[in-house]
């Protein structure tokens, strides 16, 4: 596009992206071979034949669950601190070079959990790869762990316990929670009681909500103390519940791309970019699973403009936005202002 000179010096904060949703097939394929892991046999789902297969096989997705299903299979390879060391600085070093400046990053630790990898390996090895990007790329970095809507609600409280009992709020190394995974079907506040206790502690909660599901599921969110909301984009099919989120500054974190792979959306033209501008509801713009989407965060960008065609102005009040609602202090935000 045009603007993709100026789209990609304009400082960026990503705030909606899964660490495991970075595993591109090369290395979902090259860590099966280093860990010695079986991947799916072929003659079962022929997507697993090679990485060209894999590859052309997330083109087709037809919604978020069948995508779900590849995102949980493929990270079965992971299983060292190494790996989800290496797996994090992959995207940092990627991230870097599209010129995002600060990354809030998400994982699913009970995923990693249940093929029994210890919570301490999944943080160590995600904190430290986060740790390089800061030292190393000059990226500030924060790590928000993920409940899954597709495990009983019991899992989510043993990790939530674990997260306590290592103090990783207290002492930075997480810094806040969401909720991820299937959307319509599990209890639209599953995570009630969860979000009151750690809401009680001072913790930043965020949650995926209205990607797939309409208002109600973002309202829910709202409800149970998420001061930010992941996708939301069925939030444009609620006028009033739009002018309180614009009111209250509530940030959605847009995926364009992603939107588009899960066919929540026909196309980036459907995205509704120019309502919330027009409505004033804040947002930023950002990549949620680049390795199974076909674009990291400046191809997001970029696909916003071929498709809606914004001033500097705007983008730059986007960008301003991001900056402003991210979850830092205010001297960070100054730098990156
Ligand atoms: N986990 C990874 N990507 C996701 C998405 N787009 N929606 C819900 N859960 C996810
Ligand atoms: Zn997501």
């Amino acid at each position: 596009s045009p603007l993709h000179d100026f789209l990609h010096g304009l400082p960026k904060c990503e705030h909606h992206v899964h660490l495991e949703g970075c595993l591109t097939p090369e290395l979902i394929f090259h860590l099966a071979s280093r860990n010695d892991i079986a991947l799916p046999n072929p003659a079962d789902n022929p997507a697993y034949a090679s990485i060209a297969a894999l590859t052309a096989r997330y083109e087709h997705f037809t919604s978020l669950d069948d995508f779900l299903a590849f995102y949980f299979e493929g990270m079965a390879v992971l299983r060292t601190e190494q790996d989800f060391t290496d797996l994090a600085w992959s995207y940092f070093q990627k991230a870097h070079a599209d010129g995002v400046h600060h990354a809030e990053v998400f994982f699913d630790p009970q995923v990693h959990q249940s093929r029994g990898v210890a919570y301490a390996t999944i943080v160590d090895g995600f904190s430290a790869g986060c740790k390089r990007a800061e030292t190393e790329l000059g990226l500030s970095t924060r790590l928000i762990l993920c409940f899954v809507r597709h495990l009983p609600v019991s899992s989510a409280k043993e990790v939530y316990e674990e997260f306590l009992a290592h103090k990783h709020f207290e002492s930075g190394v997480v810094h806040g929670l969401g909720w991820s995974s299937t959307e319509v079907g599990p209890p639209k506040d599953m995570f009630r009681e969860l979000y009151a206790s750690a809401a009680q502690k001072g913790v930043p909660l965020t949650a995926h909500a209205g990607e797939e599901g309409d208002p109600t599921y973002i309202s829910t969110a709202l409800e149970l103390g998420a001061t930010r909301i992941d996708h939301g984009i069925r939030l444009v099919e609620d006028p009033e519940l739009m002018q309180r989120v614009a009111r209250e500054g509530i940030l959605l974190t847009v995926c364009p791309l992603s939107n588009v792979r899960l066919r929540c959306v026909k196309s980036v033209e459907e995205v509704p970019i120019r309502k919330f501008l027009e409505a004033g509801v804040k947002f930023s713009i950002n990549s949620d699973d680049p390795a199974y989407f076909g674009g990291y965060i400046l191809d997001n960008y970029c696909a916003v403009q071929e498709a809606h065609q914004l001033s500097i102005l705007e983008w730059r009040i986007i960008a301003e936005n991001s900056v402003q609602q991210s979850w830092i202090p205010d001297e960070r935000k100054a730098e990156l202002l």
